[in-house]
Formats: structure tokens, C-alpha cells, sequence
């Protein structure tokens, strides 16, 4: 080596610049597989970007609410962990230039198979609450189902415009009062009726402890007392029980009304079974987003069974986990007609509005798109087991 490109190299050696580079670089590289701090949501990534701001942005207690399961959260974890289990089986060389997402459900055609689950209390997340997400749903085209705890009433929410949300109904002892609740969603014209029955009792030791660190503010809203709640428009002075519930109660309900009736939290076959038995217009496979029982599947894994068992008598939606294009695919490849998110649209809430929601269900929609052509099927229709390992 002649002395000059020898000099060069040592002067290269010890120059700071060099030394810094390697890992001056490493540093500016995000983590590619974590979640951001956006500051809009036209810059998220995937929904769990969205989950990163809620986390910011909403009180201890209301965070925890969102995030906790049960007991030791094993539900909770079982939901995402199923769809890990689960791989895919593609098909190359499929003209895949177009693909459609639309499918149809009860008379109505939607862009996406995927629906907003009922979820309580969204002014606790975002002041506008269920109107952000009703307008959401409006502009996206896909359907909202409003909880008997929501903090905005059917009728406030219907009043904005479009097609008229899905209502999901808690229950009281009370026969009637369930009717009159269920009667005022039919006079608003909502169209749907979805009875949830996995919650007869649950232990959320989250918001017993995270309630102890709310601020003054957050308890002024929720008044005095460990189990105060703001005051909700679709549930009077009566209290909620899901524990009298039996089939004879669904005959009843069946009765009385006169909008769908659809099913909330059936995770097996035999109550899949019953519930055409008793007149279900619909079922959706769910445990509350592991908020029910612990110790309990991830309902991708309950899915089969349920679908084999109603054999395409009547829809079959599910929820509890979704948060990826490929988990909606796994879902409908295993027999769902849709699937339904709680969460995600819980946390672009929080984080931007109806923007957040809206950038939610769109991420989600461009993910499915991308596995569709992945393994190279154009419409929702081609997609069926043999997609799956
Ligand atoms: C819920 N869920 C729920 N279900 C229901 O039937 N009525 C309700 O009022 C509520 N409230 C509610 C609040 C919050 C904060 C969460 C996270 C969930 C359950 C919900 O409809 C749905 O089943 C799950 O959220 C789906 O699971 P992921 O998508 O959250 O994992």
C-alpha cells in the first residue's frame, strides 16, 4: 500500500465522522415493526399506530378501559395469538388487477366485510363520541352498531343522516323496559336488533384499578362513588343483568319485535344450533373481545364449528381480535360473511375523530385488498378453506 493511501486510510480511522456513522444511522432507522407516535392520521401505518396515541392522549381509567380483558387477559391473548397459528395457502399468476371487497348482508351492499361492534361510552374517548363514528361509518359506507351504553342516544345518532345503525341491546330484568329500549331503536328505524348474551357476569380488576388513578376531572364526570357512572340516554334508572338470560327470553324478545334479531357472543356449535332454533336472523362468534370469560378461545378458533353448524342458513360475523388485513381474509376464507372490530375503531376515535376512524376501517380495507391479490382471488365469494395451511 503506498504511503499516501495508507495516510488516507488512517486519517479515515480515527476521523469522528466515521466512527459516528454506523451508529448515527442505526439510530435514525424507526423500529419497522413498531408502532409510531403519528401526529395525523393520514400517517398511520396500520391501526395499531392509532393504539399508540390513545394510549397518549385518553385518562388512565378510559385507556383501561379499552385495553382490559379479564381475570389474567388468556382471552384476551388467545384472540390475536389464534390468527398466528393460522397461515395462509396463496395462488400465484391470478389477474388480480380488480378486486372487489363489497358483499352483501340483510338487503344492503357494503364496500368492506368489516362492521363497527358495539362499544359503550364513546364520548369518553373523543367529545363527539358516536357521532364521529356514526359520520365514519356514513363515509365509509359500513355499519355501525350502537351499544345500549353508548353516550349518545339511537335517536341523535340515527338523526345524522344515512342508513340507520344496527342498536345492540343490554337487558334488564325487567321484561318491558328491554322491549320499550329495543322499541325506541325501531321507532328510530334502525333496522337490526343484535342481542349480546356473553356477558351474564366478568371480573375487570383493570378499572378498579385504573379508576383509583383518575384525575379530578375524569371522576366529576362519573360522579361519587368506586362504580359511578355518567348517565347513559338508552338506559334509565333500571340496572343491566345478563345473568337471567335463557332461550326462552330470546322466544320472547323474538315476539315483540319486529326488526332482525342477531345474536352476540355464540362460540359453539350447539348454541349456534339454538340460536336458528329460536329465530336468529344472524349470529356473531364473539367473547367481547376477550372481555367475557377468561381461559377462553380465540374465536378464530370457535369459528369453524359455528360455520359448519349454520351451513349458510343465516350470516355468520365475528369479532375479537382483527386488527390485520390477513386476519379478515383467515375469517372469511373459514366461512365468516364479516367481521367486526371494537378496539381499532376505538383508538382512531380517540386519537383524531372521525378522521381516526375513518383512516381505520380504510387501512384495514387496503389490507385486505392486498391479501386478496396475494393469494389471488378478485372477489370475497373465491375465498374458502383451501386458502388456508
Ligand atoms: C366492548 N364490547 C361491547 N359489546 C357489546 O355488545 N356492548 C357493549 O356495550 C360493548 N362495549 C365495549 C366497550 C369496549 C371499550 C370494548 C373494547 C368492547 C365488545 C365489542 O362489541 C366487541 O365484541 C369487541 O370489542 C371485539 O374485539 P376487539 O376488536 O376489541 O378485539
Amino acid at each position: 500500500m503506498d504511503r499516501s493511501r495508507r495516510a488516507f486510510l488512517e486519517f479515515l480511522a480515527a476521523s469522528p465522522a466515521l466512527a459516528a456513522a454506523p451508529a448515527s444511522l442505526a439510530q435514525g432507522l424507526p423500529n419497522l415493526y413498531a408502532p409510531e407516535r403519528i401526529t395525523r392520521a393520514a400517517d398511520a401505518v396500520n391501526v395499531f399506530d392509532f393504539h399508540e396515541v390513545a394510549k397518549e392522549v385518553l385518562w388512565p381509567a378510559h385507556y383501561a378501559y379499552i385495553a382490559m380483558g379479564t381475570d389474567d387477559g388468556a382471552t384476551l391473548r388467545a384472540n390475536r395469538e389464534a390468527f398466528r397459528e393460522i397461515k395462509l395457502r396463496v395462488r400465484r399468476l391470478v389477474d388480480t388487477s380488480t378486486v372487489d371487497t363489497s358483499f352483501e348482508l340483510f338487503g344492503r351492499r357494503y364496500p368492506l366485510p368489516v362492521m363497527l361492534a358495539p362499544c359503550g361510552s364513546h364520548k369518553g374517548f373523543h367529545p363527539q363520541g358516536e357521532s364521529a363514528v356514526k359520520r365514519a361509518a356514513e363515509s365509509r359506507q359500513v355499519e355501525m352498531i350502537l351499544s345500549s351504553v353508548s353516550s349518545t342516544s339511537i335517536e341523535d345518532v340515527n338523526a345524522i343522516g344515512g342508513t340507520p345503525a344496527w342498536f345492540q341491546l343490554y337487558t334488564s330484568r325487567d321484561f318491558d323496559v328491554n322491549v320499550a329500549r329495543a322499541k325506541r331503536a325501531e321507532e328510530s328505524e334502525s333496522p337490526v336488533l343484535v342481542l349480546t348474551v356473553d356477558l351474564p357476569d366478568s371480573n375487570r380488576e383493570a378499572v378498579a384499578r385504573f379508576r383509583r388513578s383518575s384525575n379530578p376531572e375524569c371522576q366529576a364526570c362519573h360522579g361519587p362513588g368506586p362504580a359511578s357512572l355518567p348517565p347513559k340516554p338508552m338506559i334509565g334508572a333500571e340496572t343491566l343483568s345478563l345473568a337471567h338470560l335463557d332461550w326462552d327470553f330470546v322466544d320472547r324478545l323474538r315476539d315483540a319485535i319486529s326488526m332482525k334479531l342477531v345474536i352476540k357472543g355464540i362460540v359453539t356449535s350447539e348454541d349456534a344450533e339454538l340460536s336458528i332454533r329460536h329465530g336468529a336472523d344472524g349470529i356473531i362468534v364473539s367473547n367481547h373481545g376477550g372481555r367475557s370469560e377468561d381461559s377462553g378461545r380465540g374465536t378464530i378458533e370457535c369459528l369453524p364449528e359455528v360455520v359448519d353448524t349454520i351451513d349458510g342458513r343465516i350470516p355468520v360475523i365475528c369479532d375479537s381480535g382483527f386488527r390485520r388485513g390477513t386476519d379478515i381474509f383467515k375469517a372469511l376464507a373459514i366461512g365468516a360473511d364479516a367481521i367486526a372490530i371494537g378496539r381499532p375503531y376505538l383508538w382512531g376515535l380517540a386519537a383524531f375523530g372521525q378522521e381516526g376512524v375513518e383512516a381505520v376501517i380504510d387501512l384495514l380495507g387496503r389490507e385486505l385488498e392486498i391479501v386478496m391479490r396475494q393469494a389471488g382471488v378478485t372477489s370475497l365469494e373465491q375465498i374458502d378453506r383451501s386458502y388456508l395451511a
